[in-house]
């Protein structure tokens, strides 16, 4: 069987760290894309001879021009620019739709058959823009937020209980911004829903409300340390964990901005809720049930994906 194909739209710090994790885990060939010149190419010939030391075999490519990613199985989009210290998500809106539409149209060309897995930011409106550009079904095109921001959740959990991150199921739900919604009644400890482990002594209350607040900010906790960018390494393994549930129809369960047609009572437009990845892409929707306080924080987080879309809509009339 040929090996699979991964088009990585965006060559900047986490399509560089995709393509090495992707490498090494002998995912598929790698295409790297990107407009600059030069980076894409360096990137991919530096891995490609770093694959002779690990010893996988796959070929990876640079490319300035989206022919390259022709009949690809996966795309990867981090393409657009990221948050720099004191910018919000949303300030990135303006500049990132127009390069999600030129991705968009790029994709629709050259990969129509991909399962596409968005993570620019604003993630919420640039994968419902990119769905919109591409025209490829909804369930084809899913964004990557919620396995980090969950990711984060979990490793906070561990860092407090030195428990494995093995046994820590943690989950958040709604847009991938600062009023994402960590679920506590959800997420576990070795099958114990954290309220409980409140009530055995692994934590106080405080304590989980402070790592509650601290995964809401996660992503700015590193944009304020590396003062030059933002998360890269939780990032590409997210979106990994993403494209391997994909081409192995592994069918894991896995936090996701997925397109809502009815589920959670919510239609047209992504959200990041509990998805099935498999081999036809986002399978099924897992509906958590939530309380009045878990509503109320959802619907606000739900709002703010909601006004996003609204100003793309503003700025370029096509997506009205
Ligand atoms: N087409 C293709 N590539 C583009 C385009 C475009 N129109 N515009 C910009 N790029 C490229 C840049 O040249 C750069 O190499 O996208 C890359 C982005 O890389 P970085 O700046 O290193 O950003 P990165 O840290 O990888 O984050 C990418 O993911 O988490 C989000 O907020 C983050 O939106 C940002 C994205």
């Amino acid at each position: 069987m040929a090996r699979a194909k991964i088009a990585l739209i965006g060559s900047g710090m986490i399509g560089g760290t995709l393509a090495h994790i992707a490498a090494r885990e002998e995912l598929g060939d790698v295409v790297l894309f990107d407009i600059m010149e030069g980076t894409p190419q360096g990137k991919a010939l530096d891995i490609a001879e770093a694959t002779a030391v690990f010893g996988k075999d796959v070929a990876l490519k640079g490319a300035n021009d989206y022919s390259a990613i022709a009949d690809a199985d996966v795309c990867i989009v981090t393409a657009g620019v990221p948050r720099k210290p004191g910018m919000s998500r949303d300030d990135l809106l303006g500049i990132n739709l127009k390069v999600m539409k030129a991705v968009g149209e790029g994709i629709k060309q050259y990969a129509p058959n991909a399962f596409v897995i968005c993570i620019t930011n604003p993630l919420d409106a640039m994968v419902w823009a990119l769905r919109e550009f591409s025209g490829l079904p909804h369930k084809k095109v899913i964004g990557m937020a919620g396995v980090l921001d969950s990711g984060r959740f979990a490793y906070f959990l561990a860092e407090k209980t030195g428990v494995s991150v093995e046994d820590i199921h943690a989950w958040t739900l709604g847009g991938h911004g600062d009023d994402m919604v960590p679920m506590v009644r959800h997420s576990t400890i070795g099958g114990l829903p954290l309220p409980e482990c409140v009530a055995q002594g692994f934590f106080t209350q405080e304590e989980l409300d402070a790592i509650v607040k601290r995964t809401r900010g996660g992503g700015g906790e590193i944009v304020a340390l590396l003062k030059t960018g933002s998360a890269f390494y939780a990032p590409a393994e997210s979106a990994i964990a993403m494209a391997k549930s994909y081409l192995l129809d592994k069918k894991r369960v896995l936090p996701c901005a997925v397109y809502l047609n009815g589920e959670y009572g919510l239609r047209g437009l992504y959200v990041g809720v509990p998805a099935v990845i498999g081999k036809d892409g986002a399978e099924r929707i897992i509906e958590f049930s939530t309380n009045d306080e878990e509503k109320a924080m959802f619907a606000k987080s739900v709002e703010s994906v909601q006004g996003l879309i609204a100003a793309c809509k503003t700025i370029d009339p096509s997506l009205a």
